[in-house]
């Protein structure tokens, strides 16, 4: 069956066309440029935006999977985590296509998008340990089957992603700064500058805390603002962050890995486009014998509707498919919970 999957549950005007777990078209119109002014995104921008371009961006997708309405099977939309007014955008965008031309829906959480994503290409046996690590999110999910999701650790503060977006604007790279940070971070030194282990002595808590590093990673460079600093400075300073952020993610994961009985480890979310972060994941997959599945291509771990029509079209092999009042936005939406509409 042909899935049409819509995500606009952040700053990404989405559309995909998958059948079963191959992607057919995955068309992604980013308005990061444009929040990129506030330093953040603006809901009603981002609302905005997404209302303007949906249409051309679904017609885009139909074009280049070569697929019509007619030969659609179900829709899949996100229905959250994300901004409220830009997941509306969406949802209703879906329900109108689902009368239109008469099809089902399925109802789709943004965050078991990102946890499938590598299923795009690998094939898994469950239980499996997956991990979202994106701008909004840091979370391990024990997956025991496909549906049956269990949070075992998740972040106190900041997400990954947002935290290195954080210190590279403290930086003045821009925003969102995660990647321009990674590359500034190759050039320096990760010892050079000595900053707070994050929860140090306390990893067996299973949780992820990024505001404490984010502090003193302020405190460090504005004390250093008052004199000019060389961009050796901002190299090293890159490097240093990236490196105890990414030692507190691998030593979180060990512990927790550590626990349960599982051989795989699926990656998905924006940040897992980090180079670094793939090398020292699938080094601690070495050590424990694990096997440490990515997204096979960038498109596939920042935001994008591909993902969706992956859950989507396991989500129609279990008959999980949604009437139009069952739909609707849910801005905090778990993914181990069942998506509730509180009207
Ligand atoms: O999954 P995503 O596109 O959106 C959310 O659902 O949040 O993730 C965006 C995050 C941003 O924080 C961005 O800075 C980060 O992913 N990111 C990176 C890299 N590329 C994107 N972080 C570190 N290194 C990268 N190469
Ligand atoms: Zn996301």
């Amino acid at each position: 069956m042909k899935i049409l999957a819509i995500d606009t549950s952040c700053d990404e005007t989405a559309v995909a066309v998958t059948e079963k777990t191959q992607i057919l078209a995955n068309v992604i119109w980013s308005q990061a440029s444009l929040h990129a002014q506030f330093g953040g995104v603006m809901p009603s921008l981002a609302q905005r935006q997404h209302e303007e371009r949906i249409d051309f961006v679904i017609k885009k997708a139909l074009k280049m999977s070569g697929v019509t309405m007619e030969e659609i099977g179900a829709i899949a939309v996100t229905c959250g985590p994300g901004l409220a007014i830009a997941l509306g955008v969406g949802i209703k965008k879906a329900k109108e296509l689902a009368e239109q031309y008469n099809k089902r829906l399925i109802a789709v959480n943004h965050i078991e998008g990102h946890l499938l994503s590598p299923l795009a290409r690998d094939q898994v046996n469950w239980p499996a340990m997956g991990m979202v690590i994106s701008g909004g999110h840091t979370e391990l999910v024990l997956i025991e089957e496909l549906g049956k999701y269990k949070i075992v650790a998740e972040t106190m503060d900041d997400a990954l992603g947002e935290a290195l977006d954080k210190a590279a604007r403290m930086l003045g790279l821009g925003y969102p700064g995660g990647a321009l940070l990674e590359k500034m971070a190759r050039l320096g030194n990760p010892k050079a500058y000595t900053l707070p282990r994050p929860m140090a002595g306390r990893e067996e808590q299973n949780e992820f805390s990024y505001s404490g590093l984010k502090t003193a990673f302020w405190r460090m460079t504005e004390e250093m603002k008052k004199t000019e600093i060389s961009r050796e400075q901002i190299y090293d300073l890159a490097a240093s962050f990236q490196n105890r952020a990414l030692e507190h993610l691998v030593r979180v994961s060990k512990n927790v890995l550590n626990q349960m009985n599982v051989k795989d480890l699926l990656v998905g979310g924006g940040v897992a486009a980090n180079l670094v972060v793939r090398r020292r994941l699938r080094k601690l997959g070495a050590e424990m014998g694990i096997k440490v599945h990515f997204p096979y291509n960038k498109r596939l771990m920042g935001d994008n509707a591909a993902m969706i029509g992956i859950v989507g079209n396991f989500k129609a092999e279990r008959g999980e498919f949604s009437t139009p009042s069952q739909v609707d936005r849910s801005a905090k939406w778990r993914v181990d919970e069942e998506l509730v509409i509180k009207s």
